[in-house]
């Protein structure tokens, strides 16, 4: 397994990081996770604007302009065995004496990128759905970054997997869905697909983007609103979306069924549009 970090493409047993990193010491970084088809980067476009909307969010300055992250990011593909990978993206604040604050004047940031083998989710998960728990929605008020700090995203998830179920469903204030702990949710109500707006509170998926074009694009009734706590309990469909899990229903919520607790229509539809993209747009042979 070939990775990158500061410059130079190595084995992973040789990639080494000093301990006084900021992303080590105070989680002082930003990431990204990008789906690779047919040996190209899905979306790469728009992966790249949302780092530079999360690096803008803690003022770290791009370390590469797009034409050399798209070279970086060709030669780490080029470097890793299978046609379809993810691959993750990490850059942190740098190497500096403990200090909360910025270290002045400033270091050089510490750019990280692995490929690992893309395994989607198996077909009797698409058959059965999966299970989720719901719980408050504890993270800071700046989800839209997507931060390596993810200590509130590991505990969350985590207690999704204690209750033997995949997602955690996120509820603010008591009152409205955000999403999931490492995913986007989708709630379905009489054909119509609800989907929380994209802002503060919450990551702006690029799973979930393809899904509200492909619903669009096909004539598929959705609303982009707050999505209140009531409604997700009354769903009669419930949908998460990421990049490495692509489109899957959940049946459970809380230990009851989601709708009749099998996946429903819009998910059967939804996940054969998603499909047929992926297999029209990005494995199309090109010139
Ligand atoms: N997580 N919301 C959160 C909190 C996430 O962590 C993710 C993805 C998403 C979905 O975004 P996208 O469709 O762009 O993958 C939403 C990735 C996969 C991860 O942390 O591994």
């Amino acid at each position: 397994m070939t990775v990158y970090l500061n410059g130079q493409f190595m084995p992973i047993e040789e990639a080494r990081v000093p301990v006084l990193d900021r992303g080590f010491i105070f989680g002082d970084g930003v990431y990204e996770v990008i789906p690779v088809y047919s040996r190209r980067a899905f979306r790469l476009a728009e992966h790249l604007q949302r780092l530079q909307h999360s690096l803008d969010g803690i003022r770290l300055p791009n370390p590469h302009s797009e034409p050399e992250w798209t070279r970086l990011i060709n030669a780490l593909i080029a470097g890793n065995d299978g046609e379809d990978q993810y691959l993750y993206l990490h850059i942190t604040r740098g190497v500096a004496r403990r200090d909360h604050a910025f270290p002045n004047p400033p270091v050089a940031p510490t750019v990280f990128m692995m490929s690992s083998p893309l395994t989607t989710p198996p077909t009797a998960l698409l058959h059965s759905g999966v299970s989720a728990v719901s719980a408050p929605d504890n993270r800071w008020l700046r989800c839209d970054i997507k931060a390596i700090a993810l200590l509130p995203n590991v505990l969350l998830r985590q207690m999704a997997v204690d209750a033997g179920a995949a997602e955690t469903i996120l509820i603010r204030d008591n009152d409205f869905m955000t999403e999931g702990a490492a995913s986007n949710i989708f709630v379905v109500k009489s054909g119509t697909l609800l989907a929380p707006p994209k802002d503060n509170l919450m990551l702006p998926g690029i799973t979930y983007d393809v899904v509200l074009e492909l619903a669009a694009a096909n004539n598929i009734p959705y609303q982009v609103r707050r999505v209140a706590k009531e409604e997700v309990f009354d769903a009669d469909e419930l949908l998460l979306t990421s990049s490495t899990k692509e489109v899957l229903a959940i049946t459970t919520l809380d230990g009851k069924p989601v709708g009749d607790g099998k996946p429903g229509a819009m998910f059967t539809r939804m996940y054969t549009l998603y499909q047929d993209y992926k297999r029209d747009v990005m494995r199309k042979k090109q010139d």
